[in-house]
């Protein structure tokens, strides 16, 4: 697990109405329970609302991020008709008492958590919750090649410090355990922060916070680009983590980008499952766009509908039309080849040119990405949580 910064809980100052607000509301009569869950809501630096009883808790029950009952809780709301809401968390202390399990699914709560096993997705629950709402949901991206060296590595991060340049927070996720590291193409590999090696997500959920503040960063304005990279020792991340961190990052309404290996493995399907959009790169050559095509058909047949971006300089003289013709994929973008590239990756200092072919090419996929509904993803609506 990330642990999130250790802090002082926010009290109520000038702001309280704001902070109020996002407090979690704890309705729990279980002293010994309560104990535990207040240790936890220190850890996420989060203060729990302590609520009485059902009427309370009715005054709450729209606004609070996060309701958390006992079993006496969820009997009380249940007598009181409390309507369904999303984010009700059951809470016992291990083992779970009989039939908690069906009084949670007739409350429609979101899961049943028992502790001490839940304690880390707790923290990272309780800690999402005082971040408050997103303005909106993020969206993600997952980039690939059509061929080895295509530039879906740094097409990535082309588009991560594009979405930075305008404004939007931007989580950059590296899936490539081969690749060499996503740090060494933004020029961030001698800086500090974890990689995912380091990355413990046994919780199954991560808050954005905690990435946020463990991990390599750029920062434009009030924007964060954030970037959890591989650490060149060839292991793909668990697939769990990687949907906790793309999860994360779409909770807290990042912008995500997901670099993916060639070889498709379980870690890149995880990504691919929960992408709104994913991109083909693939350079101006007819090889490229047959391998193109064999790819767009692993990728439609389970569900996603990719769309191509073409490199130039294209050998035979074939344009970017023809290509995304051949393989059969709708062409999002052509780009000439960003000039000075393999010098600026060399020295570490890889900017796409404000007016350049990536930026452009980037911006037209930022763009194809915001206007693309938000597919259903499948995190959500699970009764039980890992613990
Ligand atoms: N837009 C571009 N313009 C010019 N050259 C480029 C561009 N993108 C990539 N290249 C060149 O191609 C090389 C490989 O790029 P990159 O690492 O992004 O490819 P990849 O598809 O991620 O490769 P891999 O198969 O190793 O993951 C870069 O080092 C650079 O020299
Ligand atoms: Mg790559």
């Amino acid at each position: 697990m990330v642990e999130p910064d250790p802090g002082t809980p926010p009290g109520n100052g000038p702001e309280g109405d704001v902070v109020d607000a996002n407090r979690p509301v704890a309705f729990v009569s279980d002293e010994a329970l309560l104990d535990d869950l207040l240790k936890v809501a220190v850890a996420a630096a989060c203060e729990l609302e302590r609520v009485p009883d059902a009427a309370a808790a009715r005054q709450r029950w729209s606004s609070a991020p996060l309701i958390l009952l006992d079993q006496a809780g969820v009997a009380g709301c249940a007598a009181e008709s409390l309507p369904p809401r999303a984010s009700i968390v059951v809470v016992a202390t291990d083992p779970e008492p009989p039939e908690l399990w069906k009084q949670a699914m007739e409350i429609g709560a979101e899961r049943v958590i028992t502790l001490p096993g839940a304690e880390p997705w707790l923290v990272n629950a309780l800690a999402d919750a005082m971040e408050g709402p997103a303005s909106s949901t993020g969206k993600v991206l997952t980039v690939l090649g059509a061929r080895g060296g295509a530039g879906a590595s740094v097409f990535a991060v082309a588009v991560g410090l594009t979405a930075l340049q305008a404004g939007d927070n931007t989580l950059l996720i590296d899936c490539d355990p081969k690749g060499g590291g996503l740090d060494l193409v933004l020029g961030a590999e001698t800086e500090k922060g974890l990689r995912w090696p380091d990355m413990r997500l046994s919780a199954g959920r991560v808050a954005a916070a905690s990435l946020h503040t463990s991990l390599p960063a750029r920062r434009r304005g009030k924007a964060q680009l954030t970037l959890l990279s591989g650490a060149r020792q060839g292991e793909a991340p668990p697939p769990d983590a990687v949907a906790a961190v793309i999860e994360a990052g779409r909770r807290a309404g990042e912008v995500v980008i997901c670099d993916l290996p060639r070889r498709l493995e379980a870690a890149s399907w995880t990504a691919i499952d929960r992408a709104d959009l994913t991109v083909i790169l693939a350079p101006a050559e007819i090889r490229a766009a047959v391998s193109a095509r064999q790819l767009a058909r692993e990728l439609t047949d389970r569900g996603a509908s990719p769309q191509l971006v073409v490199r130039g300089p294209s050998p035979g003289g074939l344009r970017a039309d023809e290509i995304a013709a051949s393989a059969g994929i709708p062409l999002l973008a052509a780009m000439r080849p960003e000039p000075q590239l393999a010098q600026s990756l060399e020295r570490g200092d890889f900017h796409p040119r404000p007016r350049g072919p990536l930026t452009h090419a980037a911006r037209a996929t930022l763009q194809e990405l915001a206007a693309t509904p938000t597919r259903p993803h499948r995190d959500q609506g699970d009764l039980r949580a890992a613990s």
